[in-house]
């Protein structure tokens, strides 16, 4: 099939280059002509594990190009993906200006019958917004439908996720036109869904703000069980086992951070506000997000006393392991509490501390976990990357000047981390961590 992607953030450009893969010729769009020159030559524009092999092999094998050119790649397409951004607006709102750009481009490059996925997170009736648009400004009489496909990919794991999904949504008015996006997924032998359009825009809200709602409750959870005694990780455990809840998205932490939950809780609060319904549980869910890292330095602050001049080794500053995105990222929100204490921070991390910048240019960096602990008072780990979860525990016990870590997402073992002459504090964890006998 004949397939254009227009937007190759990590939705477009994953789609992209997977559907090239599965035999289909594809042209990759974007308007930010340095991000298509690097793509040109085969480099990926984003961290992301596996895409920078599939744009090598797209592009070696013929079936992957890129371009600029949004009008000739739409004409030389049978379906039009669309896959732009739509970030927050400070209403929470959705800020579609980038879909409504391109619906327009779609009408006047219209050549003949064309279906335009939608696979940009759009809030409830984008779908029909945008098949008006294209009504309003199309070329002549030629038609076209609109389908909703959204997207649920994770970073860190996009290929993966683009090749094994859970299930495949396809909302679309059309039934002829549902089934040749049925046929174009066919070759993964996924469960798909076909439903209406409004259902499919719905089903994506529907289903991050439930991931952000099990993520706030659980969180929620541990600082009760700060407060009994519990282990948060045991309640986890026994709750997950449970088939009807499930073990995922209960790991008790920081937050959640990244370009899609926040955005999106906040956008379904606004859709839900715009048609009288009642969001209060989605504001809770956003409460509990806020409150996790001031609870986490507030805990540091208190085992420290104080944190004025005292050194803070972060290890962990990606919004989670595997990327460099800082979208939301809690490690932003936590170094800025520490530098408002006074504290000096040392922070290294895998893949964003270049990134990282940006947002704390005078802190310092470092190039190991053990470079950052050197001489700290405590280390403070914020992400979860895989190198942080086999430290060598005795090894940073000897460069620190205080024996403190803080275990933002659980990853060590309580009793190993203290065996190693450490004061350990996680989240939500019984006795401070304490083994029981
Ligand atoms: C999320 C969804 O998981 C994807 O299904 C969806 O396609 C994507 O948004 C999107 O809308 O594009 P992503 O933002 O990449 O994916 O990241 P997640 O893996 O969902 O993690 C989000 C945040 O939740 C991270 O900060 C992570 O650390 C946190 N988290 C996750 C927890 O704190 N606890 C958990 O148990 C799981």
């Amino acid at each position: 099939m004949n397939i254009c992607v227009i937007g190759t953030g990590y939705v477009g450009l994953v789609t992209g280059v997977v559907f090239a893969d599965l035999g289909n010729d594809v042209i990759c769009v974007d308007k930010d002509e340095k991000k298509i020159e690097l793509l040109k030559a085969g480099k990926s524009p984003i961290y992301e594990p596996g895409v920078e092999e599939l744009i090598e092999r797209g592009i070696e094998e013929g079936r992957l190009v890129f371009s600029t050119d949004i009008n000739e790649s739409i004409k030389r397409s049978e379906v039009v993906f669309i896959a732009v951004g739509t970030p927050s607006l400070p209403s929470g709102e959705s800020d579609l200006s980038q879909v409504e750009e391109v619906a327009k481009s779609i009408a006047l490059s219209l050549n003949g019958y064309k279906i335009i996925v939608n696979k940009s997170t759009v809030p409830v009736g984008s779908g029909n917004n945008v098949r008006d648009l294209i009504l309003k400004y199309r070329n002549g009489k030629n038609d076209f439908d609109v389908v909703s496909n959204p997207e649920f990919l994770r970073e860190g794991q996009a290929v993966y996720d683009t090749l094994h999904p859970d299930r495949i949504v396809i909302g679309a008015t059309n039934h002829s036109a549902a089934l040749k996006i049925v046929e174009l997924y066919a070759p993964l032998e996924r469960p798909m869904l076909m439903t209406d359009l409004a259902s499919a825009e719905l089903i994506k809200y529907a289903s991050n703000c439930f991931l952000a709602l099990k993520i706030s409750y659980i969180n929620a959870l541990s600082q009760l069980c700060e407060s009994v005694n519990a282990d948060i990780a045991l309640v986890a455990k026994g709750m997950g086992a449970d088939s009807r809840i499930g073990p995922s998205f209960l790991q008790a932490g920081l937050g959640y951070g990244g370009s899609c939950l926040p955005k999106d809780v906040a956008a379904l609060i606004a859709t839900s506000q715009r048609f009288g319904c009642d969001a209060s549980m989605l504001k809770a869910v956003q409460v509990i997000n806020t409150e996790q890292p001031k609870h986490f330095v507030d805990k540091i602050k208190k085992a420290l006393g104080g944190l004025d001049g005292k050194t803070i080794a972060v290890l962990g500053l990606s919004f989670k392991p595997n990327t460099d995105d800082l979208r939301e990222a809690k490690s932003i929100e936590i170094i800025r509490y520490l530098l408002s204490e006074k504290a000096l921070v040392k922070a290294y991390d895998p893949a964003a501390m270049e990134n990282f910048k940006r947002f704390h240019p005078t802190i310092t960096y470092a190039n190991s976990p053990y470079d950052a602990a050197q001489d700290a008072d405590a280390v403070v780990l914020i992400t979860e990357w895989n190198e942080f979860k086999q430290l060598n525990l005795d090894r940073l016990r000897s460069v620190v000047k205080q024996p403190y870590l803080f275990d933002g997402r659980n990853i060590y073992d309580p009793t190993r981390v203290r065996r190693s002459g450490f004061c350990y504090e996680g989240v939500g964890r019984a006795h401070n961590g304490e083994a029981i006998e």
